[in-house]
């Protein structure tokens, strides 16, 4: 299949719906939409600025996915393992205003993820969304800042996508779903429609939701798990059928 050059409208596939064939482009907003850059303005000519806050295996990760998509200019790191990176509590020093931040920390700090997150858009840093080339987001869909949007994901319409959110590779939400801040989501995961969580939720791999389930915040759900009835905070829920547990599990 050709590929559309970033930001454009050019149409990227042909299919038959068996009466006509349709064209379909490529969401618009796609790659353009990760910067908020027109095609040739001063600020792309320029090159972003990136800072990964953490650069363990999902910053390098996301490092991967978004200078594919994006080459940048430059990049720094805030981690304090990795080697020539930045002290990691410096990210929000004046020195790196004008970069572009991600906070790649995984599922395992949503709490430490979401107070990042806020804390840089109070200082009125750059946060912007990265949502991959390959992924469908109708364009009634909002998502906050700092959300990632894996490849082959999947995303209908009146959907609300919260800040500092991961969808990880194939995850699809049916319409008029809400993710709060800061949840994680595994590869395959499938929301019905009219599905809500709240914020900081764990969803494992390949878990399925049912119409119009609520699920509360920091809730963690077991890979493989069908929920087909609301779930309060702070509950673990795993299996099919699920089951509830006692003990809520940690993420370590
Ligand atoms: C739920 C989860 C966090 C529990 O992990 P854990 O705390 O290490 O617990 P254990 O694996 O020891 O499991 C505890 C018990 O629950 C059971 N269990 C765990 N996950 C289950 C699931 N999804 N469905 C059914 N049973 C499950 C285990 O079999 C075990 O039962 P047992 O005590 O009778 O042997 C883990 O199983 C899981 O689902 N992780 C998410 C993986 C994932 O999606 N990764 C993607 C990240 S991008």
């Amino acid at each position: 299949m050709p590929q559309a050059a970033s930001g454009t409208t050019e149409p990227v596939a042909t299919v038959a719906t068996g009466l006509v064939f349709v064209e379909v482009a490529r969401y618009p907003a796609a790659a353009a939409s990760i910067f908020r850059l027109t095609p040739g303005s001063r600020e792309r000519e320029q090159r972003v600025k990136l800072a990964l806050i953490g650069y363990g295996a999902l910053g390098r990760n996301i490092e991967a996915m978004i200078t594919e998509a994006e080459p940048s200019g430059q990049i720094v790191y805030f981690d304090d393992q990795a080697a020539g990176a930045q002290p990691f509590h410096t990210h929000d020093s004046e020195e790196f205003a004008d970069f572009r931040f991600f906070v790649c920390l995984g599922y395992k700090h949503l709490n430490l993820r979401k107070q990042i997150l806020d804390r840089l858009v109070a200082l009125g840093r750059s946060v912007p969304h990265f949502m991959h080339p390959s992924s469908y987001v109708h364009p009634s869909v909002t998502i906050g800042h700092g959300s990632v949007i894996y490849p082959g994901c999947c995303i209908d319409r009146n959907t609300t996508i919260g800040r500092g959110v991961s969808l990880l590779n194939g995850t699809v939400i049916a319409h008029d779903g809400s993710v709060g801040d800061a949840c994680w989501f595994g590869p395959g995961v499938t929301l019905s429609g009219h599905v809500t969580i709240g914020e900081r939720t764990f969803v494992g791999s390949g878990s399925a939701v049912a119409n119009d389930v609520e699920i509360g915040s920091g809730v963690i759900i077991g890979l493989a798990t069908a929920v087909t009835k609301h779930l309060g905070d702070n509950v673990s829920a795993i299996g099919n059928p699920v089951r509830i547990l006692a003990r809520p599990l940690k993420l370590v």
